[in-house]
Formats: structure tokens, C-alpha cells, sequence
């Protein structure tokens, strides 16, 4: 980490780590989240999974986006994957929301990230901490199994469109976070958070 950033306070990394909303509204003053970006936020502290059920375009997918960056940061080491039912959700929605937000964190932060193609590293650790994009396809559940790290989350966009297979995969013997972004799968009070 550079000494930029290192002189941030780490009182300042403390009120990030379990509120995402203080660190959308502290690296994004410019786009503030909207009141149920807020809502969502407020409920990952105290739910491992999370999901998003909503109409179109009001800022599912850059909320996912915000949640990579928002867990990278605050998190050492972390691995976060990301899944999609096809690879145009995946790279040019979530993917391109990624470098969306990440071009627009103040340069200090910004630097310790790099965004490519698949993945989205950890500039010091990038061997172990990194975000990975994968296509949820039935005929490789595997796609996101496989990740270990202390600090593990599943993104799942468009989540209606994934195989369960593609879910138990990713869960089975993890301590994780999940977030999805979930049109019109029904709810599952035992598993999920719906609002
Ligand atoms: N809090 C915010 N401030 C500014 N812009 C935002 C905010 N949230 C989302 N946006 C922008 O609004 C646009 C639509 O957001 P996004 O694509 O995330 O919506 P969506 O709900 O995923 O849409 P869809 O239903 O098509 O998947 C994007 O350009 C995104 O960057
Ligand atoms: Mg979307």
C-alpha cells in the first residue's frame, strides 16, 4: 500500500469495513447512492446473503460493481467471484460498471487495483486478492468453486437466469457474503434477504 494511502486514517478503513454506505458516499461524493442502494447496504453487515429484487435499470449492477471495490478495500487477502447467466451481463454490465466506479475512486485508492479483462487484482497481492468474472453455464458448475480465501464473496447479477447448481457449487463450505441481483426468483425467507 503507498504511503498515501497508509496516511488515511485506519479509523477510516474500521467504518468501511461494515458500512458499505459511509464508503459509497465517502468514494463516490459526486454519485451518492440512491435510498434503496442505501437500504441494501445496511442490510450486509448483519445477513450473509443479500438479494436485490427490483424493476430495470435503477442501479442493480452498479451497486454489485460498488460491493467488489467497497470489499477489496477493506478486506486482506479476499477473493471475490463474480457470476452471470451470459458473458454479455457479465463483461459489458457488471464488468464495465467495475471500471466505471473504479475510474472515478480518488487516485490513491484507485491505484491499488488493477482492472483487466477477467479480473480485478489486489496491486500488492494480486496472486491473492483478486475478484474473477466467470459465465454461470449448467455445464460447468465448477466455474466459481474452487475459491478459498478468509475473506470470501460470491456476486451473482442477474441471478435469475443461474443454475442452482452454479449456487451450491459456489456456497458449499464457504464462510461467505452473497449478494444477488435477483429479478423474480421466489423468496426463501431460510436462505435469502428480500426487500
Ligand atoms: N448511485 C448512483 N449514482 C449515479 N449513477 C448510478 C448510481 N447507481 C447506478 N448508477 C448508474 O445508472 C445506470 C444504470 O445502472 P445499472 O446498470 O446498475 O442498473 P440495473 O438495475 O443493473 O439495470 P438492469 O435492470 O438493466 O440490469 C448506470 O450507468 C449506473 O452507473
Ligand atoms: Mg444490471
Amino acid at each position: 500500500m503507498t504511503a498515501a494511502v497508509r496516511k488515511l486514517s485506519e479509523d477510516i478503513f474500521e467504518q468501511w469495513y461494515d458500512n458499505p454506505d459511509q464508503f459509497d458516499r465517502d468514494i463516490w461524493p459526486e454519485a451518492l447512492p440512491e435510498k434503496w442502494q442505501t437500504e441494501a447496504s445496511g442490510l450486509i453487515a448483519s445477513h450473509p446473503r443479500v438479494a436485490i429484487r427490483s424493476g430495470h435499470g435503477v442501479g442493480k449492477t452498479a451497486w454489485l460493481a460498488r460491493r467488489i471495490i467497497w470489499w477489496g478495500m477493506t478486506r486482506h487477502p479476499w477473493k471475490i467471484g463474480c457470476t452471470a447467466p451470459s458473458s454479455s451481463t457479465l463483461f459489458d454490465a457488471l464488468w464495465s460498471e467495475l471500471a466505471k466506479w473504479h475510474s472515478k475512486m480518488p487516485e490513491a485508492l484507485k491505484a491499488q487495483f488493477e482492472w483487466k479483462s477477467e479480473r480485478f487484482e489486489w496491486r500488492a497481492s494480486p496472486a491473492v486478492s483478486y475478484a474473477v468474472a466467470k459465465t454461470a453455464r449448467r455445464e460447468t458448475p465448477e466455474a466459481l468453486a474452487g475459491l478459498h480465501s478468509e475473506n470470501m464473496l460470491y456476486i451473482i447479477d442477474e441471478a435469475p437466469g443461474v443454475d442452482e447448481v452454479i449456487f451450491e457449487t459456489s456456497a458449499r463450505g464457504h464462510e461467505y457474503g452473497w449478494l444477488e441481483n435477483d429479478h423474480d426468483r421466489q423468496p426463501d425467507p431460510q436462505q435469502r434477504v428480500f426487500f
